[in-house]
């Protein structure tokens, strides 16, 4: 896990206020090297699914790594492009998206991913020469949160692959090629016999069309939230997909599309205490932030270690640790922490990936500022 200097830490707080995000750009670069690491023995391009951070630092930093973008709107389409991204390091996979918006995206030249069977006949003549790819739902259940399971037989993503005969109709009608496809089953997955069955479907399915030159299998790479906690195995994972590639025997790139991977452990939330108050049985500790800031340990009952770093060797108490919106927003319940006292400042790790891009002005308090750390220097960005 990356670690963070708890004097740096003070003086930024110091300097800043709080709350605040800060991010470590070596941690990241960290996280990039190993997946490249994983995955040398195979064709391969990360493409950083940008919905988990959007913070244009962090984009330059991975930029400089040769990493390409996973984009699902065209505003994020557009903040890669600006920040210097060629169209053809962008990948596309939008959601139930309007058809103006898949329009804008093959005419950028962007790797567009189009989800739905219905889309074909609304972009008719926007198809034609086009090399396109496909989002697929591959009917897979996957473990941990149902919250981001995305390829199960209930879930609005992709196409069914039932209606890949009707694709090959569409493509020999509108004359467009099939040159990508793309699965992703859901985050936050350690379980690497689940990831391998959505890669045994693309491998299966790419066999249907002869103009194939990648298969983007998503991600779901899953990290540890706590000491002791479970991450992906990337080795195994990328052993698994070589295999399938030799005996698939025509050359294919692979994209993997990670978010949290990259971004995850390389942020921290620091909040300060505004207050410790008794309820009837139990104590809150109340910090100057909330869902507002940090939504996941609300939305997706997700664990983060929370850190007292101003009383470290305080004795170990129990609490609700809360946030001062007018709403149920508990970060974590009967949590020990070193004893804390109004003023305190709490750090709130592996907050990184979905915390800042998913927070909002709720109750008009202001979205925290972002840092970034490089080496021992401190950027506000
Ligand atoms: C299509 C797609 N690709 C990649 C990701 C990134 O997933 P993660 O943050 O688990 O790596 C997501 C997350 O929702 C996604 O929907």
């Amino acid at each position: 896990m990356c670690q963070i200097d708890k004097v740096l830490i003070d003086d930024i707080v110091q300097e800043y206020g709080s709350p605040l995000y800060v991010y470590d750009a070596n941690c990241v670069r960290d996280n990039y090297l190993r997946i490249v690491s994983s995955f040398k023995n195979i064709v391969h391009k990360i493409h950083y699914a940008m919905k988990a951070n959007e913070n244009v630092a962090l984009l330059y930093v991975l930029k400089d790594l040769g990493c390409g973008i996973d984009a699902v709107s065209p505003y994020e389409i557009d903040r890669a492009l600006n920040i210097g991204f060629d169209p053809s390091d962008i990948v596309f996979t939008p959601s139930c998206t309007s058809v103006n918006e898949i329009v804008y995206g093959l005419e950028l030249g962007v790797h567009v991913h189009i989800g739905a069977l219905e889309y074909f006949p609304m972009l008719e003549e926007h198809l034609k020469g086009k090399k396109i790819g496909l989002r697929l739902n591959p009917a897979i259940s996957i473990e941990g949160n149902q919250k981001i399971a995305t390829g199960h037989l209930g879930s609005k993503f992709g196409i069914p692959v039932n209606y890949l005969n009707k694709v090959l109709e569409y493509k020999d009608k509108y004359g467009f090629d099939v040159i990508g496809l793309h699965i992703h089953t859901g985050s936050n997955i350690h379980d690497v016999e689940g990831l391998k069955r959505s890669v045994d479907s693309l491998f299966e399915y790419a066999k249907l069309f002869d103009e194939i030159k990648y298969l983007d299998i998503g991600s779901g790479l899953k990290i540890k939230y706590k000491e002791g906690d479970l991450d992906i195995d990337l080795d195994e994972y990328a052993h698994y997909i070589r295999c399938k590639l030799n005996e698939f025997g025509k050359h294919v790139e692979i994209k993997v599309e990670p978010g949290k991977y990259l971004i995850g452990n390389a942020g921290y939330l620091i909040t300060k205490v505004n207050i410790v108050k008794k309820g009837y049985n139990k104590l809150f500790v109340g910090v100057n932030s909330g869902f507002n800031h940090l939504i996941r340990p609300m939305y997706y009952d997700a664990y983060h270690e929370i850190v007292n770093i101003s009383n470290p060797k305080g004795d170990l108490l129990k609490y609700d640790i809360v946030g001062q919106l007018c709403e149920e927003d508990t970060f974590a319940r009967d949590r020990e922490l070193n004893e804390v006292r109004v003023g305190d400042t709490l750090l709130i790790k592996s907050a990184g990936a979905y915390g800042f891009s998913m927070a909002m002005d709720y109750n008009l308090r202001k979205k925290p500022k972002e840092i970034l750390i490089e080496d021992d220097k401190v950027f506000l960005v």
